[in-house]
């Protein structure tokens, strides 16, 4: 995602991109015209550039050019029915011809409200907002507002939108300094902690006046950075024990690790969750949700009784009734059928592949992650490890997310030609639409793409 490692698109790999791809290439330099970097999102940044999609179907999609991917980016995480599940796209379909924006309440924001909360029974009040950014954020101005208290203690590496209190400790300022146009005065009422520390937990808890502990309860991006389990049962008790609130952010997690998300998965009871990309059926949509008390301050007659002002929260598009159809089509589904454990067994058996195929090919990699996402260690220290064997838990932040920008870019590339779609840490999602013969596919295709790699010189 950087833009400041030194390109190489003199290689053959990109060469070979390039010749694939001059219907993307050709959107590209327009756009390099009008947007900046040419894109609308930090990870869809790729040097020479993305590959323009045309249309997505399943666990596949195709670009301008006609190339077929298998996705693995899916979605930014929102698409665990894979792309244009048909329940869904006729939900959407059936919506969106009885109007897009009633400037009013609707029957379906209760439905929906309802399908999250039979799911997620620490769901006592749902309100409905536009993106995972405003959902955290909300999130935590609840949380201030519920307990009096300024600080927030964020985990380092942990993503949570791109809100003033959620930039730094992301990527870097690890320190909490503001990142650009953030105010000094908002970035440091954050306190970062490293990941999966208990004692700098309680640390933070004893010297400040703790509002709340935010976590992406797999672990950073998905498990990049895992968590374990036990760490969220201790989040919970040492939180109660200090007055703090404990959020889930559940925005990937949600309804991916399993119908109830992290919270029914490790019986972990947060007091706020915030949830989006899959509960809004792959549109745009959002929700924070949790304990009734703290919801309560967003609600008018509630703040009026208790003698305080409430929370205002406005949201044009809040509870749209078209993201409300598709989520309600796709909550639906994952309550109803096994999706989420097809997911999760597709990702299984990737991670597999992909390690028997790293020995077979003398590659000093492992795939690892939990539940439906895989991500790459690269082993920038060159351990002595065996990737069908490798045990996530026994490396830090530094280490796993130790990835060279170059060499991940030309990888990236390697399998965009080889037909395979993965984030720019060559990692991703399963679907429920991913078959095995798909994964079988993506291996064969993640090996010639290593072949690629090994003929520019890469591995020794
Ligand atoms: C864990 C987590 N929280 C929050 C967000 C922000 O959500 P959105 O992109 O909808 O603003 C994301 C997005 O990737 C996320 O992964």
């Amino acid at each position: 995602m950087s833009a400041t490692a030194p390109a190489r698109t003199n290689s053959r790999i990109a060469a070979a991109y390039r010749e694939r791809t001059p219907g993307s290439a050709a959107f590209a330099a327009e756009a390099a015209e009008l947007l900046p970097s040419g894109i609308a999102h930090d990870a869809r940044y790729l040097d020479p550039y993305s590959p323009y999609i045309a249309r997505a179907f399943g666990p596949h999609k195709w670009d301008v050019d006609g190339n077929r991917y298998i996705d693995f980016f899916g979605g930014h995480g929102a698409l665990i029915l894979g792309h244009s599940h048909p329940a869904v796209v006729a939900a959407v379909r059936a919506a969106v011809g009885e109007g897009t924006q009633f400037g009013a309440n609707h029957p379906a924001e209760i439905a929906w409200a309802r399908a999250i909360q039979s799911l997620v029974p620490a769901a006592e009040r749902v309100r409905f907002t536009s993106s995972g950014t405003e959902a955290t954020l909300m999130a935590v101005r609840l949380a201030r507002a519920a307990t009096g208290r300024e600080v927030l203690v964020r985990f380092q590496g942990h993503f949570h939108g791109w809100s003033d209190h959620m930039t730094s400790g992301y990527s870097n300022h690890f320190d909490g300094s503001p990142t650009p146009g953030v105010l000094v005065g908002v970035a440091e009422r954050a306190v970062l902690v490293p990941p999966g520390d208990l004692a700098a937990v309680e640390a933070a808890l004893r010297a400040h006046e703790v509002a709340a502990v935010l976590i992406e309860p797999t672990g950073a991006s998905f498990g990049q950075v895992p968590v374990r389990p036990e760490f969220l049962h201790d989040l919970r008790r040492v939180t109660e024990a200090a007055g703090a609130l404990l959020i889930f952010d559940e925005v990937i997690t949600g309804f991916r690790v399993s119908r109830g998300g992290a919270q029914m998965a490790f019986g972990v009871r947060p007091d706020l969750s915030t949830f989006a990309k899959i509960v809004a059926g792959g549109m745009p949509g959002a929700a924070v949700a949790g304990r009734r008390d703290v919801l309560d301050h967003l609600d008018f007659a509630a703040s009026a009784r208790a003698g305080r002002e409430k929370i205002g929260h406005p949201g044009t598009f809040n509870a749209n009734p078209v993201s409300a159809a598709a989520g309600i089509a796709a909550l639906g589904i994952l309550a109803e059928t096994d999706a989420c454990d097809v997911a999760i067994e597709m990702a299984g058996r990737f991670r597999d592949g992909l390690n028997a195929m790293f020995v077979e090919e003398g590659v000093p990699w492992a795939a690892y992650g939990t539940f439906s996402g895989f991500h790459l260690f690269m082993n920038a220290h060159e351990h002595d490890i065996d990737p069908t064997n490798f045990d996530m838990y026994s490396y830090g932040m530094k280490e796993l997310k130790a990835q060279p920008e170059a060499l991940l870019r030309q990888l990236r590339l390697a399998l965009l030609v080889q037909g395979v779609d993965v984030n720019g840490r060559i990692g991703g999602f399963l679907s429920a639409t991913h078959t095995p013969a798909d994964v079988a596919e993506a291996v064969a295709a993640f090996r010639e793409a290593v072949r690629m790699l090994r003929a520019e010189g890469e591995f020794g």
